[in-house]
């Protein structure tokens, strides 16, 4: 089955997804719903006689070997069952768009298999997209579905845990592509300060600088009524540092740009943010809050010094592959768009989860 195929079927009851990893990678990251029945187990009879008969069985592995294997032994067993097509690693690439707000219209793309969440967002004729994701085709069908031109393309920052498609989106579609001057870059772009301002159809997208997620972290006010805040705020807790070895200075400065510039926007600014996490539940499919309720969040409620302890003292593993994930986002290393599933599996570690 195809991963995009399955994204449509996941609340399917007579769906059973079996995850052929071992325990622990399960742990880790897996697709909602799906049960583990590690490989080497799958031939013992006790566990076979787990399996239901009558349910579509999908199996399911990072790439689709082992799985493919699973499909055997069940068959052996004569249960019928379909492989899920490039495995874990198609499947963190599915694109969904969904839509999120009006004037200006805000598209969310969300890449189901992470979490990672990118906008597009509508004026007149005009499409800025903040924070594209793989695969950057998505939002060429997105513009031509609504009839309207991508003129900017921008990164609220310098991404750890996926590969930006800003570059690939400024190469398919000529318009200009934007990234943080607050920032180190080894690619040309246009760059963005703070207080800046970019005009397009009716609107107008201010920057701000907030950092503490990484040094040069941008949020993007549009129309004073939505918020784009990257890494540095969640539906359900705030941004970790993303050097550790400068964790505290960064603590510091993520305590700064929320209290003193986005917790300082109008109550009722819609905050948009670039993840969410697997225990956040969406409002009709849209991952959003407002400033009024991030305010709720325990850790904004804090001393200063306590908000640095905590956020300090919280050991968040790093995404997989971030270094070279990084140095591609940079621009100091080239991409082949075919590695991008393989550098992208597993979960997103953005935000300090619990917290
Ligand atoms: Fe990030």
């Amino acid at each position: 089955m195809n991963p995009n195929d399955l994204s449509k079927k996941l609340r399917d009851s007579n769906l059973y997804m079996l995850d052929v990893r071992d325990s622990d990678e399960f742990s880790d990251y897996n697709i909602p719903g799906s049960k583990n029945i590690p490989l080497s187990d799958l031939f013992k009879l006790e566990n076979m006689s787990k399996i239901p008969q009558d349910k579509k069985i999908i199996t399911i592995c990072p790439h689709g070997n082992m799985a493919t294997i699973a499909t055997f032994a069940l068959a052996r067993n004569g249960i019928e069952s379909r492989v899920l097509e490039d495995g874990l690693a198609g499947w963190s690439q599915v694109l969904h768009s969904v839509n999120a707000g009006k004037n200006p219209t805000v598209i969310q793309v969300e890449k189901i298999g992470k979490g990672c969440l990118s906008h597009i967002v509508i004026s007149q004729k005009d499409a800025i997209v903040i924070d594209p994701l793989y695969p950057a085709e998505k939002y060429l069908e997105i513009a031509k579905r609504q009839g309207v031109k991508i003129t900017h393309i921008i990164d609220t920052h310098q991404h750890a845990d996926h590969v930006s498609a800003a570059q690939q989106l400024a190469n398919l579609t000529g318009s200009p592509m934007y990234e943080s001057k607050l920032e180190m870059w080894d690619r040309s772009a246009n760059f963005l300060d703070d207080g800046q301002e970019i005009m397009f159809g009716n609107s107008k997208l201010r920057v701000i600088h907030t950092p503490g997620h990484t040094p040069g972290s941008l949020s993007y006010v549009v129309d004073e009524k939505y918020v784009f805040i990257g890494d540095i705020l969640f539906i359900e807790s705030v941004g970790r540092p993303d050097l550790r070895d400068k964790a505290e200075e960064f603590a510091a400065q993520l305590y700064d740009s929320l209290h003193n510039k986005l917790l300082k926007l109008p109550s009722d600014t819609i905050v948009f943010p670039t993840h969410h996490g697997s225990s956040v539940t969406s409002t009709n499919g849209v991952f959003s809050t407002t400033i009024a309720k991030t305010k709720e969040h325990d850790i904004l409620n804090l001393s200063e010094a306590d908000f640095i302890k905590q956020v300090v003292g919280v050991t968040v593993p790093r995404p997989m592959n971030y270094q070279k994930i990084i140095q591609i986002n940079k621009g100091t290393i080239s991409l082949n768009p075919s590695d991008v599933p393989d550098l992208e599996l597993g979960p997103n570690r953005c935000s300090i989860a619990g917290v």
